[in-house]
């Protein structure tokens, strides 16, 4: 049994603003399967405290990057939590990244720094008994690990999983001294990236094994395009660099038992499904498929691509119901074309309860994006019989099986890829889907197969087990 220490700053079912705290929510108990035991480190936010019950305090800290913490350990929703208590780090209002108007906060350095410092410190000393034979960072987030665990002396092996290199968590030079780093390190070698400081950086260069979520992002992420300045190093540690898939929640995400939908086994359920969402949406019948998007708005997600070729969509007769937020600019395109055509409809915010019901009732899940490391949505729609209309990039192009003439002909088809990304291909992609849709018969056997699809754990759950073992032989 080997113990492992994730070091994340979101975990489902306690915080959540995208994919990220799936994995972290999911994971912890498909590694138990594999013989693991892993806590989860999480900052303690104020939105996560408020509604804890009983915790046990397990440690205490002077001075943590500015004022005092406690460690406090607690079991939820199946996880075994570890959360840092530090109210002058995460007691306020807002978002867990940003201010309530938006910005990063000021002092997110110093916020995920402090993670890292006591991730390593429980490597080094243990909580309440329990020490990490491993510890497993999650984006830039856990990425100053390494360099704690350095400074601290201790060889417990780092692993790091990039969700999204996009995200760099980097801060000038200055802050050096603030952020208890060793300036002696402050080289291309460790955590200098182009003259800052870079928390990302940290991380790919002191993990004993990178990994990221999906095969396809593996090998994107060694590109310029996709590496987005991290190309390099992470060709220099390629031979280290490991993809694996995402799994889902399948207790979570269940169309036999989701309490939030009217319960189904065979695509054939979705009927009354669908007609409620056209209800809740204010949309009505249509001939063409109703597609549904579930997403955070942003430049990555593709949502002004899907603006660009929506008249095809509708063309074909099909509906939009798209439920999201983020960049102010596509939530007001995105509420002008609700207002403009009777078949689009859109609801800014974030419900999670909603998103169940998009899956259970759309026809087709839309995910345009410019890449996607691996992307979950997708795979409730294939649980869900709601087949999923993708950009043909990263997990996303490993995840879904194109209706190519060659895949209809052998009857392995579960969605629609369109490649290269642009509005021009998904317009073709959307006349597609519509001539797919128009047969019954077509349509029916693609959501055998979707609902078929293994998208559960196990089998990823297993490679992380396997990369622990290997790391805990290497050490003996
Ligand atoms: P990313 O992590 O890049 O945002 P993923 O597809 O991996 O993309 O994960 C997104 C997760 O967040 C999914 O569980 C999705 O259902 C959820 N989600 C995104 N936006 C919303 C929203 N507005 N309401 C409810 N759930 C959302
Ligand atoms: C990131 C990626 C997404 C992935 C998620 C969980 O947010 O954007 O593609 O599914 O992390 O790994």
């Amino acid at each position: 049994m080997t113990k492992v220490l994730f070091v994340v700053s979101e975990c489902a079912p306690l915080i959540k603003t995208g994919g990220l705290a799936d994995v972290a929510g999911a994971l912890p108990a498909a590694l138990a399967d594999c013989g693991d035991e892993v806590r989860v480190l999480l900052p303690g936010y104020r939105s996560i405290l408020k509604h804890l019950g009983k915790t046990r305090v397990v440690e205490t800290y002077k001075d943590l990057f500015g004022g005092a913490a406690k460690l406090r350990a607690c079991e939820m929703a199946g996880l075994d939590l570890l959360l840092l208590d530090a109210p002058h780090l995460y007691d306020r209002d807002g978002g867990i990244y940003n201010t309530p108007t938006g910005a990063d906060w000021p002092d997110n350095p110093e916020r995920f720094a402090a993670l890292c410092y006591v991730a390593a410190g429980i490597a080094k000393s243990g909580a309440a008994g329990w020490q990490p034979d491993i510890v497993h960072g999650h984006d830039w987030q856990a990425g100053l690990t390494p360099e704690y665990l350095h400074a601290m002396e201790v060889a417990t092996p780092f692993v790091f999983t990039v969700h999204n290199i996009a995200f760099h968590g980097n801060t000038g030079a200055e802050r050096l001294a603030a952020l208890r780093l060793d300036a002696g390190r402050f080289n291309a070698d460790h955590f200098e990236f182009w003259g800052q400081i870079s928390a990302l950086k940290a991380g790919l260069a002191g993990a004993a094994r990178i990994t990221t979520v999906s095969r396809t992002y593996a090998e994107e992420l060694l590109t310029p395009e996709f590496g987005i300045g991290m190309d390099g190093i992470l060709r220099h540690r390629q031979a280290d660099l490991i993809g694996i898939v995402n799994g889902i929640d399948e207790a979570v995400w269940n169309p036999a038992e989701d309490p939030n939908i009217k319960p189904y086994t065979t695509a054939a359920g979705k009927a009354a499904n669908k007609k409620a969402l056209q209800k809740t949406f204010g949309l009505g019948k249509a001939d063409g498929p109703l597609c549904v998007l579930v997403s955070r708005l942003t430049e990555q997600k593709g949502i002004d691509l899907l603006l660009e070729a929506l008249p095809h969509l509708l063309e074909q007769g099909g509906q939009l119901a798209l439920l999201g937020s983020g960049d102010p600019k596509l939530e007001v395109a995105l509420l002008e074309a609700a207002a403009t055509h009777s078949n689009v409809a859109v609801k800014i915010g974030y419900d999670e309860a909603l998103s169940h019901r998009m899956m259970a009732g759309g026809d087709a899940i839309l995910v345009p994006s410019r890449f996607e490391p691996c992307g979950l949505t997708q795979l409730y729609g294939l649980r869900y019989g709601t087949l999923p209309l993708v950009a043909l990039t990263g997990g996303l192009a490993d995840t879904v099986i194109n209706a190519s003439p060659a895949a209809l002909t052998v009857g392995v088809a579960t969605g629609v890829q369109f490649f290269p990304i642009t509005a021009q291909a998904l317009g073709n992609a959307f006349v597609r889907l519509g001539e797919l849709y128009a047969q019954p018969k077509v349509w029916s056997a693609m959501q055998r197969n979707a609902m078929k699809q293994p998208v559960g754990w196990a089998a990823s759950a297993a490679e992380y087990h396997g990369i622990y073992e290997a790391l805990m032989e290497a050490k003996t």
